[in-house]
């Protein structure tokens, strides 16, 4: 059963062709209003969303499908320690296809080992985030037209931002690319991206503390909030939560043709006075991940078919 897990379970031409897929369905959204008639999503959310779970649901309704699902670890059996493969195997009974959020690295892995029905990870704790990837990535087609030949610089809490390890990861499969990693000492990229995916890859990438400094070079701007769930103690949070605020006077000695883009909730990162910057593609971003859940829930369900 196909699942989505991990980036890199998609081939560079499959995401391609679900670019195409999302293209199409923003032309032409009633060829696709009937395509999961009689399907269901479950939505299985065992950590706060709003854009993740709410887009995964708008999703299979635009697609003509219905959703059930919880939103809340503590309203699941999980509260009465069900297991995560338990939990799967059950869902695949009522269900056609999973999207699935969870505190711990894996659980979704777990899920999908277990479950009959394919399993998209809707983000794994500190590690992964392959839907809000796609999402980044169409963003970048349609404001760039191009994934080679540019400079990102990821900004804040590169350690726990499960968005910036997947979006390196789809990033390193083409050429041209440089990366600029823009964060506190205390949350820098973890070894492991840099070794596997950065220097295996042969990214040549640099790592600065100074947002000001890597700005002028920039194509991209990918910022971030500081992940305070997953910090060990609330003094550490609080001393680097407000380590970047990106404002109007910061933009001054950016490229005019820059993308900020952010994969929300914003806390104090960006200033609102920003969001009128026609370079910033946040709120583009949140469209965007709407029509590549569809894209992708039309690919697993066509292919879970076979
Ligand atoms: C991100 C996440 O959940 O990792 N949010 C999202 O899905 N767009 C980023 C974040 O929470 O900071």
């Amino acid at each position: 059963m196909r699942s989505l897990i991990d980036i890199l379970d998609l081939s560079v031409s499959e995401i391609e062709e679900l670019i195409a897929t999302a293209c199409d369905i923003i032309e032409n959204p009633q060829k696709y209003s009937e395509k999961c008639k009689g399907k269901k999503l479950a939505t299985l959310f065992f950590e706060p969303s709003t854009r993740t779970r709410l887009s995964f649901e708008a999703a299979m309704y635009e697609l003509g499908g219905n959703v059930i699902g919880f939103s809340e670890s503590n309203s699941s059996s999980a509260a009465k320690g069900e297991s995560v493969s338990d939990t799967a195997k059950t869902i695949s009974c009522y269900a056609d296809i999973i999207a699935m959020r969870h505190p711990k690295e894996g659980a979704p892995f777990v899920a999908a080992n277990s479950a009959t029905i394919p399993v998209i990870n809707a983000g794994d704790g500190g590690h992964n985030h392959p839907t809000q990837t796609l999402a980044d990535l169409l963003t970048i087609h349609r404001e760039k037209g191009r994934f080679d030949n540019l400079t990102i610089g990821f900004c804040g809490d590169l350690k726990f931002g499960r968005t910036v390890h997947s979006l390196i990861n789809a990033m390193s499969r083409y050429s041209g690319i440089n990366v600029v990693l823009i964060s506190p000492d205390e949350l820098k990229l973890p070894g492991y991206v840099k070794k596997d995916v950065l220097d295996k890859n042969n990214i040549p990438y640099t790592e600065t503390r100074s947002l000001e400094e890597a700005m002028p070079s920039l194509d991209i701007l990918y910022m971030t909030r500081v992940q305070r769930e997953r910090f060990f103690n609330e003094e550490d949070y609080l001393r680097l939560k407000d380590s970047y605020i990106l404002d109007t006077e910061k933009l001054k000695n950016a490229k005019s043709d820059l993308s900020v883009m952010h994969p929300l909730p914003r806390v104090n990162e960006i200033s609102v006075a920003v969001d009128n910057d026609p370079r910033a593609c946040y709120f583009k971003q949140v469209l965007n991940g709407k029509y590549m859940r569809m894209a992708l829930i039309l690919k697993l369900l066509e292919e879970a078919k076979k």
